[in-house]
């Protein structure tokens, strides 16, 4: 009888360091994914949903792509995105281009030039990871890849937080 209450207890003991060690990764996981840290795979094969040009400091070109639960909810007009979903920025500076000038013979055209350091930008929409900044995982990258400084980061949600009523998304699908 001693001995099965012995076991018992051993087992109590294990279920208890086993949902603490649970629970506590999960708080660690938790604070760990505020932000997206990797580059979501085949973001340059996704659609196109627009264009945008920032003047100011920004001074860039941008294009804005999302992958097929994106597009399949940008066509159809469906609020809140679907689980899944990806929307990808990408921006250049802003240069003219002497060559497609000489062409016009005027200075009238502007294209693509070197990465900023806010070269990628993504949203991740996942209601549970990302509950904490309205189910979308930001994430910013310059031209190599590296992760964008947490003083950015932080910056994020609380501006889209100006778009809530279209799921803190600006960009509008470009017919
Ligand atoms: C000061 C406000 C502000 C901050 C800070 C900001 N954004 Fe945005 N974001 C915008 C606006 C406005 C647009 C639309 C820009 C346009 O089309 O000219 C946009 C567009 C986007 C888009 C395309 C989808 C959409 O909502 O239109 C993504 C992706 C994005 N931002 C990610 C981020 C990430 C990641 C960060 C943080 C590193 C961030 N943004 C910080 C205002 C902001």
């Amino acid at each position: 009888m001693k001995q099965i209450a012995l076991l018992l207890l051993a087992v109590a003991t294990l279920a208890a360091a086993v949902a603490f060690t649970a629970h506590a990764s999960r708080d660690t996981d938790g604070a760990a994914q505020i932000f997206v840290t990797e580059i979501p795979r085949g973001y340059r094969e996704w659609r196109l949903v627009s264009v945008a040009h920032e003047e100011g400091n920004l001074n860039d070109i941008r294009a804005i792509l999302g992958n097929d639960e994106a597009i399949k909810a940008y066509r159809a007009g469906k609020l809140p995105f679907p689980e899944g979903t990806i929307i990808a920025r990408i921006a250049w500076r802003h240069v003219p281009s002497e060559e497609n000038n000489k062409a016009f013979g005027r200075e009238q055209s502007f294209v693509p030039g070197e990465a900023p350091p806010w070269y990628l930008q993504f949203m991740v929409k996942d209601s549970k990871k990302y509950a904490a900044t309205g189910g979308w995982g930001y994430a910013q990258f310059d031209k190599d890849g590296k992760p964008g400084p947490e003083s950015d980061m932080k910056n994020c949600f609380p501006c889209h937080q100006a778009i809530k009523d279209r799921d803190y998304v600006f960009t509008r699908y470009a017919p």
